[in-house]
C-alpha cells in the first residue's frame, strides 16, 4: 500500500454486468463508487445541450472540465444526478446518450479533462472504479484489476432487459434487440480502436467471461480475489 486509499478496478465492454458487480463490492466494503461511464455521458449531454458538435474536441474538453455534477444519494440508495442544477439521473442512461458518450470519450482532450476528476474519488477506506480504462489509465496502480467480457449478442440482451425494465427506450417504444446488437458493435469498435486509452485488459487483470455466469457467480468470483486482501462475505442470491 501507498498511503493512498486502496482501489478495485472493474473495466470491460458495455452491457457486461459490471454497474451491479460495482455496486455490490461498493456495498460489501463500504466503499465509495466511481462510475467513470456517466462522466462521459455528462459531458456529452452537457456538450449536446449547448448545441456543440460532439466532435469539437477543445470545447467539448472545456465542457468536461467544467462540469457542474453533484451525486448525491437519495432516499434507498437511490443515486440522483444534478447537472447545472438539472436532474439528469434518467437522460444520461439512455442509449443515445450511451452514443454520445463513446463519441466525445475518443477525444484525447476530453479524457484528459476528467482524469484528475476520477482520481479525486480515491478515499478512504477505498473505491470501486467502473469503467474502461480504470486499470490501466486511470488507477494503474490500483491493489486489482478486474476486466469482464461477454459475448456481444448476450450483452445486447442484458441490455435490452435493464433498458426494458427501466423504460429508458427512447419514445417509450421497445428498442429492438437487433437494434441494441448493431448500436453495442458500433460502441465496442470505437471504444476498442480508439488511440485514447482504449478498451483493453491490463497486463496484471484478471479477466472473466461472464456469458454464462449468473450474477452471484460473478461477485463470488470477484469476491475471491478481493478476499485476499480485505474481508467479504460469501454473496448471497436476493
Ligand atoms: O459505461 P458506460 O456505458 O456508461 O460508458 C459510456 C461510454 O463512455 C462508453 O461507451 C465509453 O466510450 C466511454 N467510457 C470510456 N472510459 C470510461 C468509461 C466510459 O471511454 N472509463
Amino acid at each position: 500500500m501507498n498511503g493512498m486509499a486502496p482501489v478495485i478496478t472493474v473495466d470491460g465492454p458495455g452491457g457486461v454486468g459490471k454497474g451491479t458487480l460495482c455496486q455490490w463490492l461498493a456495498t460489501q466494503l463500504g466503499w465509495r463508487l466511481l462510475d467513470s461511464g456517466a462522466l462521459y455521458r455528462l459531458t456529452a449531454l452537457a456538450a449536446q445541450r449547448r448545441n456543440l458538435p460532439l466532435d469539437d474536441e477543445p470545447q467539448v474538453a472545456t465542457i468536461a472540465a467544467g462540469l457542474d455534477v453533484e451525486f448525491t444519494a437519495g432516499e434507498s440508495g437511490i443515486l440522483h444526478i444534478i447537472l447545472d442544477g438539472e436532474e439528469v439521473s434518467t437522460a444520461i442512461r439512455r442509449e443515445t446518450a450511451g452514443n454520445a458518450a463513446s463519441q466525445v470519450a475518443a477525444l484525447p482532450q476530453v479524457r484528459a479533462a476528467l482524469l484528475q476528476r476520477q482520481r479525486d474519488f480515491r478515499q478512504f477506506p477505498g473505491l470501486i472504479a467502473d469503467g474502461r480504462d480504470m486499470g490501466t489509465v486511470v488507477f494503474p496502480d490500483a491493489e486489482l484489476k478486474l476486466f469482464l467480457t461477454a459475448d456481444p449478442g448476450e450483452r445486447a440482451r442484458r441490455r435490452h432487459n435493464q433498458l426494458s425494465e427501466k423504460n429508458l427506450s427512447e419514445n417509450k417504444m421497445n428498442v429492438s434487440l437487433a437494434a441494441l446488437e448493431r448500436e453495442i458493435a458500433v460502441r465496442d469498435a470505437r471504444d476498442i480502436h480508439r488511440t485514447a486509452a482504449p478498451l483493453t485488459p491490463a497486463a496484471d487483470a484478471k479477466i472473466l467471461d461472464t456469458t454464462h455466469l449468473s450474477i452471484a457467480q460473478v461477485c463470488e468470483w470477484a469476491a475471491q480475489h478481493a478476499r485476499l486482501q480485505w474481508p467479504i462475505p460469501t454473496h448471497q442470491q436476493d
